[in-house]
């Protein structure tokens, strides 16, 4: 199933060939970026941390005054609905809530009715697999993290021009990816993806108010350790512990967990992926496909 004919989308409660999955030119997700999504991934037919990325995306809905035209529970059923519609057992899935058709102005009161659009398509991991020889290169970008007092990444909104602006001087400077330091000068993020680091054997990560977006793979992560008894630290980090770490890896649902080789081309440590990565990593193969972590789909 699945395999000969498109993919098929999920709007507004009805399934369209991705060919014909479309929406108004005058919706504002698309006018102003105004809107919400999630990125969450199938692993054999287990829709992962299912009930997290929905909190997190009504609690991004939210702030934005976006009401979400239907409860949580009908949500998960129209997503696992369309999972199985489509059939993938390995997948990612892109959860948009748009603010709906307007007029040409900003105000959001102007737009009736938001739309709710489920995509389900296979994805590869973003930035390649966790197993590897090296790990990936990254700059530490001028664009600084939005910060906390504004439009902040702690709200996964459709407007990614601040990550686009990063990931686009990370490409000119050849690099994979840019980590991006908050409006004090602390390490932030990367472009779409939270930031690790492991010193003397203790694992590391900057808090929320360094204008991160709370992964749902980084509470994981942060879980994994707690279970490994590998001490964890949640404090501000300066760009110098990322560039003289023994380790440092990047975690999310569309990248999973990457290892950092290189950052402003000095190498972490040898550039090669390091103990506690690997160790974290492979407890995250396991977890992830374990049926308490998610809803199982197909
Ligand atoms: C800016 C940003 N930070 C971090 C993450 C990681 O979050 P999660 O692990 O919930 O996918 C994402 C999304 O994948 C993101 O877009």
């Amino acid at each position: 199933m699945g395999q000969s004919r498109e993919p098929l989308v999920y709007i507004d409660g009805e399934l369209y060939p991705k060919s014909q999955a479309k929406v108004s030119v005058f919706d504002h997700g698309l006018l102003y970026g105004d809107g919400v999504f999630e990125g969450i991934r199938v692993y054999d037919g287990l829709i992962f941390k299912l009930k997290e990325h929905i909190d997190r995306l009504y609690n991004s809905a939210k702030v934005l005054r976006l009401r979400i035209p239907i409860d949580k529970d009908t949500m998960i059923n129209d997503v696992v609905k369309t999972v199985r519609a489509n059939g993938f057992r390995d997948a990612y899935i892109r959860l948009v809530v748009t603010r709906g058709v307007g007029d040409l102005g900003l105000d959001p009161r102007k737009c009736e009715r938001p739309s709710v659009i489920v995509i389900v398509e296979h994805l590869e991991p973003i930035l390649g697999k966790g197993e590897r020889e090296y790990g990936v290169s990254v700059i530490i970008s001028s664009t600084r993290r939005d910060p906390v007092y504004a439009t902040s990444h702690e709200v996964k909104s459709l407007n990614y021009l601040n990550s686009i602006l990063a990931k686009i001087e990370a490409i000119e400077a050849g690099a994979d990816d840019a980590i991006m330091l908050d409006s004090r000068g602390f390490l932030s993020e990367a472009t779409g993806a939270n930031l690790f680091i492991v010193r003397d054997g203790k694992l590391f990560t900057p808090p929320v108010t360094a204008g991160i977006l709370p992964g749902i793979t980084r509470a994981v992560v942060i879980e994994i350790a707690g279970r490994l008894g590998i001490p964890f630290i949640e404090r501000d980090l300066t760009p110098v512990e990322l560039m003289t770490a023994d380790e440092a890896f990047v975690t999310g649902t569309g990248a999973e967990l990457v290892p950092i080789g290189f950052v402003n081309k000095l190498p972490i440590n040898d550039g090669r992926p390091g103990p506690v990565f690997k160790r974290i990593l492979e407890e995250f193969n396991l977890v992830k496909r374990d049926p308490r972590n998610g809803v199982k789909a197909l």
